[in-house]
């Protein structure tokens, strides 16, 4: 049988720490790796040229730029892990409090703002929820999430965000729950991995978190679970969750999450990876 050939998306300045571990555990399990640096990326017949021999090409990284270079390579009609489809919809923290909704899951109350300022403060007086965190519907790592007291604080939350980033990218009010942060990882739809981020502030993002140990999976957050994953199309996934009591809320979904939070599981994660390229290289 003809080795199986992966390609990886990353950016930076040459491999980092999970490409070389990936490198490494693909090549015990007879996968063939080729490394695409999307820095370097200039013209579409280079990348064409660069993904052809794949079976399948891995996205690495959650990066907004990226999803125009997996674009390009769905259109050469590469199978993309995960698709770009998931940024549009899944990932889209709107979508996700809609999906939620409908699937009875529990999620923090959730509204989308009016891109007219006035018309947003009046939403924000009559969805009543105070302190409200606001975030766009879109961004990573806590980059794009704030919390507000009161409605003149919230006002200058919405006009940040809007001059920081792209113009006007819309933004929804949320329900504070005081919560850590609790990480779900999903490999080809398996819990393979939980972390509970815990931060002296009430926000608790990414690998900066100061204090992260592993949670139990219990019945009500596995049901939870299997149930988001019936609508989230998302291979290689985190979930977040906030815990309210006993109660469960979901937060958000992610494609390509970080493997780090515990050094010694992950060589154990990526080896898993390579094998659900694997096997969706096969089908
Ligand atoms: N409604 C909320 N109540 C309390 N904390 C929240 C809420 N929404 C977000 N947070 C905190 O902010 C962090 C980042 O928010 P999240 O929606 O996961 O966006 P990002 O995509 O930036 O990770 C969460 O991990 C959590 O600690
Ligand atoms: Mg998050």
């Amino acid at each position: 049988m003809k080795k199986p050939v992966i390609g990886y998306l990353y950016n930076g300045r040459g491999l980092g720490r999970d490409e070389e571990l990936f490198k490494r555990v693909a090549k015990k399990k007879n996968v063939e790796t080729i490394f695409i640096n999307t820095d370097k990326w200039a013209d579409s017949d280079d990348l064409r040229e660069q993904v052809k021999g794949c079976d399948i090409v891995y996205n690495s990284s959650g990066d907004d730029f990226l999803i125009e270079i997996e674009k390009t390579i769905e259109e050469f009609g590469k199978k993309m892990i995960d698709c770009s489809k998931a940024y549009y919809y899944t990932e889209d923290k709107w979508m996700f409090f809609l999906k939620c909704r409908e699937h009875n899951i529990p999620t923090p109350k959730t509204i989308l703002l009016s891109e007219d300022i006035a018309e947003a403060k009046k939403d924000l007086e009559k969805f009543g929820f105070w302190p409200v965190v606001l975030k766009r519907i879109d961004g990573t790592m806590g980059e794009f999430v704030d919390r507000a007291e009161t409605l003149l604080g919230a006002e200058r939350v919405i006009r940040k965000f809007w001059k920081k980033g792209k113009e006007r990218t819309p933004i929804i009010a949320q329900e504070f729950i005081h919560s850590p942060s609790y990480r779900v990882t999903l490999i080809g739809k398996k819990i393979v991995q939980t972390a509970m981020k815990n931060n002296k502030g009430w926000k608790a993002t990414g690998v900066y978190a100061k204090r992260i140990k592993r949670f139990p999976v219990d019945k009500e957050l596995k049901m939870l679970t299997d149930k988001i994953m019936k609508f989230v199309d998302i291979n290689v996934c985190g979930i977040d969750f906030l815990k309210k009591g006993e109660d469960w809320f979901a937060l958000e979904a992610n494609s390509a999450p970080a493997f780090d939070f515990f050094e010694c599981e992950r060589e154990k994660l990526a080896g898993m990876l390579v094998d659900l390229l694997k096997e969706k290289a096969r089908k």
